[in-house]
């Protein structure tokens, strides 16, 4: 085929212990550029043989060069992959473009937070120093942050690269080897990525990358016993799943499974500010976004006026190619079309009318996988368009009348990641910030600056366990008490 992606390297192979191998009997899977539905490519369609080759390699890996590594080495090593990352924002971007059609514009911003995570986790290595605790007469205790050891790491594709940077980056800081298995609609830059690692010099059998079919790579990697901790980030199904396995090993699990996030808007907020945040926070990758804020929560006496600016800005959207860099780009999959689209149909069904609609340009290519960004005013908080996570380019708008109001609907899920807050009164910022049912709360902003220092994670159906910030380094390490009687 003519449209083959010229990627620069194999990206038929597993990374395995330093070397890159195909898989078992050859086995590969089709990579699919979403913005046109064309096969551009093949990947390692890995599975358990593969698994097991690769957590032996991480445990010869901790037994050897780099579990003897000191921090202060592994941090300069992992700022070292940082800069080239950075070195390398066009080529991983590209890659991204056409593996999960992400606008180029967002896939460069995604590259730059993987560098970013690596940056912030490298500068870190070396300051995760335990205490001292005060204790019995001739005692000295103190304890050691140590590494779990093998980490499994299954990510999905919407953010393939900032995903790995959170969880593959903050891992390594710790110590630990991991083994990654990205999503087999976004396995490009995950490989993309390891290659970059290893010229920089990471030790073979630190980092593994397996892609494969969840129900069977990822399966593996959940269920060997030689794994000692998990981290997924994906659907709350497959989570489910994967909380299982990790109890058979009994492992800690870190699992970040999306969300129906809100943005809730006063009558005092600051239109002109909250705008652009209403409006990007809900189209981003097409939907396609853990933290998407889905639904917009305004006070009824400003209702109208958001419907009526936010459908303005609607409007103006365009959808199209990846590469050609439109607002929007395709979902990643026909699957995923068919649920967005399920759920508009639904809402047609029960008369419900989109307020405003993104431009489809007769340019957007045939076969990609293409939705119309829409947006509904005044829906029911019990509607299905308000309730249930969409993953597509989708937002609905809520009035609501008064702050106890606001606050049951914005806890009126099984959900709770993220929620934005708009309100100029200060009392209010602080009362919405500790009602609010969620892992993070966002006054008078929404995401800004990518959030790499800052922790996240879910209550509720979203999952537990932080990944980001300070607080993934102790996600990803266990520590050690050690008590000293030195009497005489
Ligand atoms: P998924 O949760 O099945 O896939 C995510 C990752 O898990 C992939 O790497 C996949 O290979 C792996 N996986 C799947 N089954 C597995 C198993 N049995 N054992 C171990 N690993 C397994 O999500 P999928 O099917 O791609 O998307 C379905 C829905 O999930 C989406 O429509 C969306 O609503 C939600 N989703 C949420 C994400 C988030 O960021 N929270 C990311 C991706 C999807
Ligand atoms: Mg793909």
């Amino acid at each position: 085929m003519s449209e083959l992606l010229d990627a620069g390297f194999d990206t038929s192979q597993c990374l395995i212990g330093g070397r890159w191998i195909g898989a078992s009997g050859g086995r590969t899977l089709p990579v699919e550029d979403p913005s046109t539905g064309h096969e551009i490519g093949r990947i390692a369609r890995g599975g358990k043989a593969e698994i097991e080759a690769a957590v032996d390699a991480a445990q010869t890996a901790r037994n050897g060069a780099w579990g003897q590594m000191p921090a202060a080495e592994r941090g300069r090593l992992l700022a070292k992959i940082g800069r080239a990352v950075e070195e390398n924002i066009e080529w991983l971007a590209k890659l991204e473009a056409h593996d999960v059609g992400k606008p180029l514009t967002q896939a460069r911003a995604d590259a730059r937070a993987l560098a970013r995570y690596l940056e912030f986790y490298g500068g870190a290595a070396d300051k995760m120093h335990g205490e001292t605790i005060p204790y019995l007469g001739d005692y000295t205790v103190f304890t050691l942050r140590e590494p779990h050891g093998v980490t499994g790491h299954i990510i999905p594709w919407n953010y393939p690269m900032q995903i790995l940077g959170r969880s593959v980056g903050a891992a390594l800081t710790m110590g630990n080897a991991a083994v990654l298995k990205p999503a087999e609609e976004a396995s490009l830059t995950a490989l993309a990525f390891a290659r970059i690692a290893m010229e920089c010099g990471l030790p073979a059998g630190a980092l593994n990358v397996v892609p494969g079919l969840g129900e069977e790579a990822g399966a593996a990697l959940c269920a060997h016993p030689g794994v000692n901790h998990i981290s997924f980030t994906g659907s709350l199904e497959t989570g489910r799943k994967i909380q299982q396995a990790a109890a058979q090993n009994v492992i800690p699990v870190t699992l970040e499974l999306g969300g129906k996030s809100p943005q809730i808007v006063f009558g005092d907020a600051d239109l002109d500010r909250a705008l652009p945040f209403l409006v990007n926070a809900g189209i981003q990758n097409a939907g396609q976004t853990c933290s998407a804020s889905s639904r917009i929560l305004v006070e009824a006496s400003r209702h109208d006026e958001v419907v009526r600016l936010m459908s303005e800005r609607y409007r103006a959207l365009t959808v199209g190619a990846a590469i050609e860099d439109q607002s929007v780009g395709p979902l990643i999959s026909e699957r995923q079309k068919n649920i967005v689209q399920g759920f508009l149909a639904e809402a047609d069904e029960d008369g419900l009318a989109p307020v405003a609609e993104g431009q489809m340009p007769k340019s957007a290519p045939m076969g990609g996988h293409y939705v119309r960004p829409t947006l509904y005013g005044d829906v029911d908080p019990g509607h299905a368009l308000a309730r249930d996570e969409i993953f597509g380019p989708v937002q609905v708008i809520i009035p609501f009348r008064d702050e106890e109001e606001a606050i049951a609907i914005a806890n009126g899920t099984d959900y709770g990641l993220v929620a934005g807050v708009w309100t100029r009164d200060g009392g209010r910022q602080m009362r919405m910030a500790r009602a609010i049912r969620s892992g993070q709360v966002f006054v008078n902003n929404y995401g800004a600056g990518g959030g790499v220092e800052l922790p996240f994670g879910g209550v509720g159906k979203s999952g537990h366990g932080r990944e980001k910030g300070f607080e993934a380094l102790y996600g990803f390490s266990a520590l050690k008490t050690v008590a000293v009687w030195h009497g005489r």
